[in-house]
């Protein structure tokens, strides 16, 4: 197995020092981005000029989170701006090939995300066009909440088609990560583990990057 990528959330961690809590994570594969808008999710937390500072701020890939409407129209920006990965909500458009291709061709991973009771099946021959498939394990819009560990049968489905060759991504979890959760979701086919509280929640973020990375490759 592939060592497990972890990508802290930045959404925990304290947003007047954004800077030095990218440094606190150095370990991480990506840092993890919640792009929120109050009309997709019940939540506001930053757009495209944080994330155009961070970019100048960190060396870690930047993986955004867009848990916004219209992606259509806002996602390439944040391509175009530098992110790694840009990832959309499959509820938030009906033409999720076209978004994904424009974030492509704007020099970004393209990435699509659904909802915990969003089933994968009509989906499936768009995963074609996405180097990300993000598994929402909590209903977006907050960090702190409990992990549904009923969305790993979606996860188990991906790692399948993923493993037969049928589809080439990267199978990404986010919501309720932490060391408690973080094995099932190995277990079940998980590439890469989102996880906000537990990392910015603990005395030592590095150290809980490292630790919830073990616990993942058990
Ligand atoms: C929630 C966000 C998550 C959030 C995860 O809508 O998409 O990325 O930061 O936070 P934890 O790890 O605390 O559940
Ligand atoms: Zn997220």
């Amino acid at each position: 197995m592939a060592t497990p990528m972890i990508a802290p959330s930045i959404l925990s961690a304290d947003f007047a020092r954004l800077a030095d809590e990218a440094d606190a994570v150095a370990g991480a594969d990506w840092l993890h981005v919640d792009v929120m808008d109050a009309h997709f999710v019940p939540n506001l937390t930053l757009g495209l000029p944080v994330v155009e500072s961070l970019l100048q701020a960190t060396d870690i890939p930047l993986d955004c989170h867009l848990m916004i409407e219209d992606p259509g129209r806002w996602a390439p920006p944040y391509a175009e701006a530098g992110a790694h990965n840009v990832t959309f909500h499959a509820e938030a458009t009906d033409d999720p090939v076209a978004v994904a291709r424009d974030i492509r061709a704007a020099g970004a991973k393209a990435g699509l995300s659904v909802k915990p009771n969003t089933p994968l099946e009509p989906y499936l021959e768009i995963l074609r066009s996405v180097d990300t498939l993000l598994v929402m394990s909590v209903e977006p819009g907050f960090g702190g909440q409990s992990f549904i560990p009923s969305v790993l049968d979606k996860v188990r489905a991906a790692r399948k088609l993923v493993d037969s060759g049928e589809l080439s991504l990267i199978v990404e979890i986010d919501g309720g990560i932490n060391v408690d959760t973080i094995e099932q979701a190995a277990e079940a086919g998980v590439d890469c583990f989102v996880a906000g509280s537990a990392v910015y929640g603990a005395t030592d973020p590095a150290a809980a990057v490292a630790g919830l990375r073990r616990q993942a490759a058990k």
